[in-house]
């Protein structure tokens, strides 16, 4: 069934588990992630980037989501992931979407504060949820120094501000996570989550979780995370089975035949991140 993100995340919140989000722009992912939650009897979030938006068409990609979340047997949200322009969020309220993202923290607090309080007051009053984020989830192609680092993570003073002011549902804190895959080990910040998690009790989220070992996403979930952005091992996963396939069979020329396979690979990874995030039987 389609939920709203909050009924998902509220639950995770009190019972100490988390959500995944999954990114998806097609027919396979979606399959894989839905097909994924039925047979782990785990909610889901399936989030769309503005890119994904471009790549799939707002039209399609909402229909795609929406017909298989609503005859899925567990609880499945709709998620724009990293919204940046307003516009696109509005757009994405009228095509029945349960879950938005605000992402203006590029801005300064006090516009961030403006821009995300807005988008609240709308969403709020269609029904669905709000996501924001407060410090800088970048990626790991930005070459950055530690200070620069330290400088990116999210403040817990601001973050409970941000929070009171917005009324937003849940919040994405940088702790020293990177979008993409990472060139080390990351080294995740858990005192500051534990401290923001202490102070704003709600729902937190965690970007850039692919290529973070099983630990210290454990770690993460049992201080207070409650939903994980999961994109590039489901990219990864998917490009090493076709590279596999197309590698071993030199005469296959059926998209079926490939992209089966591919959405099987994929689904596997979804799979062993619900049990991971404790969500595997709470649907
Ligand atoms: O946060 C970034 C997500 O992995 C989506 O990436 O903008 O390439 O679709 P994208
Ligand atoms: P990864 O690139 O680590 O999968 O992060 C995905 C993400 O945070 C999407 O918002
Ligand atoms: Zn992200
Ligand atoms: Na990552």
């Amino acid at each position: 069934m389609l939920v709203t993100g909050i009924d998902l995340l509220s639950k995770a919140h009190k019972d100490g588990y988390a959500v995944g989000a999954f990114n998806t722009s097609n027919l396979e992912i979606t399959q894989a992630i839905v097909e994924a939650a039925e047979e782990m009897k785990s909610p889901a979030i399936v989030e769309v980037s503005e890119g994904g938006l471009k790549y799939g068409g707002i039209e399609v990609i909402s229909a795609i989501v929406r017909t298989l979340a609503q005859k899925a047997s567990v609880p499945i949200a709709l998620h724009l992931d990293h919204g940046t322009d307003f516009n696109i969020v509005m757009k994405c309220l009228r095509y029945g979407w349960t879950s938005v993202m605000m992402d203006a923290s590029k801005l300064p607090l006090e516009e961030n504060i403006e821009v995300t309080k807005n988008v609240v007051k709308i969403a709020h009053g269609m029904g669905v949820s709000v996501e924001a984020e407060i410090g800088k989830i970048g990626g790991t192609e930005d070459n950055v120094t530690v200070t620069e680092r330290e400088a990116a993570m999210t403040d817990p003073a601001e973050a409970y501000k941000f929070a009171k002011e917005t009324g937003v549902d849940y919040l994405a804190i940088s702790i020293g996570t990177a979008h993409g895959p990472y060139k080390g080990e990351p080294k995740l910040d858990f005192d500051r989550l534990k401290t923001i998690k202490g102070m704003l009790n709600m729902p937190l989220v965690l970007h850039g979780a692919s290529g973070v070992p099983a630990d210290s996403i454990e770690r993460a979930v049992s201080l207070g995370i409650n939903k994980i952005n999961i994109d590039t091992d489901i990219r990864q996963a998917f490009t090493a089975r076709l590279r596999d396939i197309i590698d071993k069979d030199k005469v296959v020329y059926d998209p079926r035949k490939i992209l089966g396979p591919c959405k099987e690979a994929m689904k596997e990874v979804v799979m062993n991140k619900m049990k991971l995030f404790g969500s595997a039987g709470r649907g």
